[in-house]
């Protein structure tokens, strides 16, 4: 029997392979990381920094000059003049506190007209969500996870449940009005009859809610078409991650998470950009541990070391000013982190912190009811049980503060170093001592 062939016509298109020009950056360990030191610094060779999930519970501190500033939802590329910063759809946005920190942006002197666009379809955090978080939390007592209070919780609970209220709905002042009267007759339910709360003043918050459509107007953009075009037009873009790996909704800890995916996954839903632009994955990771809020920390210290290196570290939440719990570097956590997220190479921060120590230990195993563990368990009951186990290194007793290169370090450090990057088998290209921009070491 003939076989019939069939030769499809050779076509050509227009559409090329995109160049792999984004570059995510994520919290490798529950936050607090140094995120906003490094992305303050590397936005200097990115056309565009884009924040993809979370809202202002993040906290990311820039150190320029005689300038510190804490940045909660504006990405931390804004103090470049050069580069262009977009908020995505992945994030929720209380416009409250966007407004403020726009003006904190100007009072320094920075520009954010033509460099700052918020996308149309990211989520609102409105008053309702800050209150529900707040009495969640009290609900729950000892229970409770600790949450920033911000509001995220409750705002990602509306998205997923397709009641929430978005960016281009400010722009609609009779949508607006629609979508926050249907909303806040649910809320006021839930607040007086679940929480035993106030209610709100609908009419009030309608009206305070409409105004903002003129103050967003000029910064809202179709993100997602926005970033495909400047990547099909060959600019570079950094994504930052707010949070860290170990909060993230599915990966993390759960349920003492925060309710978003920090993890490299993340800035591709959040932002619109495809996978195959991401070229790179940087994760940023702490010379030790730290965690604010509740839930498992496998080498948390609560002795003397850990208030040591709470101090020495100047521990305390940028967003909330809470002290943050800490402990030792702990790997096996790091191993899965660099595995989710695909980590490329890895930025170690606050390394100075550690200047002053004797002795350092970094977490290479764990132990649960007598068995060894290889992986990081996901389970909330397994991970507080875990007994870790340390290998102990020699301080460097010195300042590495001027080191700029590798071979600047000193021998302990560099042995120190050497260690993380052989047990991930990934390189570690940059090394922070000290929270300005130049303060750093490529190596
Ligand atoms: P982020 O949320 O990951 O951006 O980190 P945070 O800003 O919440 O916390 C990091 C803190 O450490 C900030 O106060 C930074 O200024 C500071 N910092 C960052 N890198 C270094 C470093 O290498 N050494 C020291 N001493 N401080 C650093
Ligand atoms: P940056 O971006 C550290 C923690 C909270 C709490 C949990 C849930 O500065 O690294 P949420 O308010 O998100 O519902 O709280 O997540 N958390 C952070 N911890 N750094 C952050 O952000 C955090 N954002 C939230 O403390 O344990
Ligand atoms: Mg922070």
């Amino acid at each position: 029997m003939a076989t019939a062939t069939h030769t499809a016509p050779e076509k050509t298109f227009s559409r090329k392979t995109p160049a792999r020009n984004a570059t995510v950056l994520v919290g490798a360990q529950f936050g607090d990381e140094g995120k906003g030191k490094l992305v303050d610094m590397l936005s200097e060779k990115f056309d565009l920094v884009v924040r993809y999930q979370g809202g202002a519970n993040a906290g990311h501190t820039i150190s320029f000059g005689d300038t510190t500033v804490v940045l909660h939802l504006i990405p931390s590329g804004i103090f470049h003049k050069n580069c262009v910063c977009v908020i995505g759809n992945g994030v929720v946005i209380d416009p409250e506190a966007l407004m403020t920190e726009i003006e904190t942006v100007q009072n320094l002197g920075f520009s954010v007209e033509g460099r700052l666009f918020i996308s149309h379809n990211a989520h609102l955090i409105m008053p309702y969500h800050k209150l529900i978080d707040a009495a969640s939390e009290e609900s729950h007592g000892e229970k409770k996870i600790g949450t920033t209070g911000r509001g995220i919780g409750p705002s990602y609970v509306d998205k997923f449940a397709r009641t929430g209220i978005r960016i281009v709905d400010l722009l609609n002042r009779d949508v607006l009005a629609r979508k926050l009267r249907e909303n806040l007759a649910e809320k006021n339910n839930v607040l007086t009859k679940i929480y035993a709360k106030e209610e709100l003043d609908v009419e009030r918050i309608v009206s305070h809610y409409t105004e903002f459509d003129k103050r967003i107007d000029g910064y809202v953009k179709n993100t997602q078409v926005y970033l495909n075009d400047e990547l099909r037009n060959g600019k570079t873009v950094l994504l930052e991650g707010a949070q860290g790996s170990l909060l993230d909704v599915d990966h993390g800890t759960y349920p003492f998470v925060t309710s978003s995916n920090p993890t490299s996954g993340g800035a591709c839903t959040g932002s619109g950009i495809a996978p195959n632009h991401i070229g790179n994955v940087i994760g940023v990771c702490k010379a030790y541990t730290t965690r604010v809020g509740n839930g498992a920390f496998p080498t948390e210290l609560l002795d003397a070391t850990g208030e040591r290196l709470r101090t020495e570290g100047q521990e305390f939440g940028a967003t909330t000013g809470r002290p943050r719990r800490c402990g030792w570097l702990d790997l096996v956590a790091m191993k899965y982190s660099v595995a989710i997220n695909g980590i490329t190479e890895l930025a170690i921060t606050k390394l100075d912190i550690l200047d002053t120590f004797e002795e350092i230990q970094i977490c290479t195993a764990y132990k649960a009811n007598g068995k060894a563990l290889k992986d990081f368990p996901t389970d909330h009951e397994t991970l507080e049980q875990l007994t870790p186990h340390y290998k102990t290194f020699a301080g460097w007793r010195t300042s590495n503060a001027a080191a700029r290169t590798f071979e600047d370090l000193h021998p302990n450090t560099k042995a120190y170093l050497n260690f993380i990057e052989d047990f991930l088998q990934v390189p570690v290209s940059f090394i922070s001592v000290g929270p300005k921009r130049d303060e750093t070491v490529f190596k």
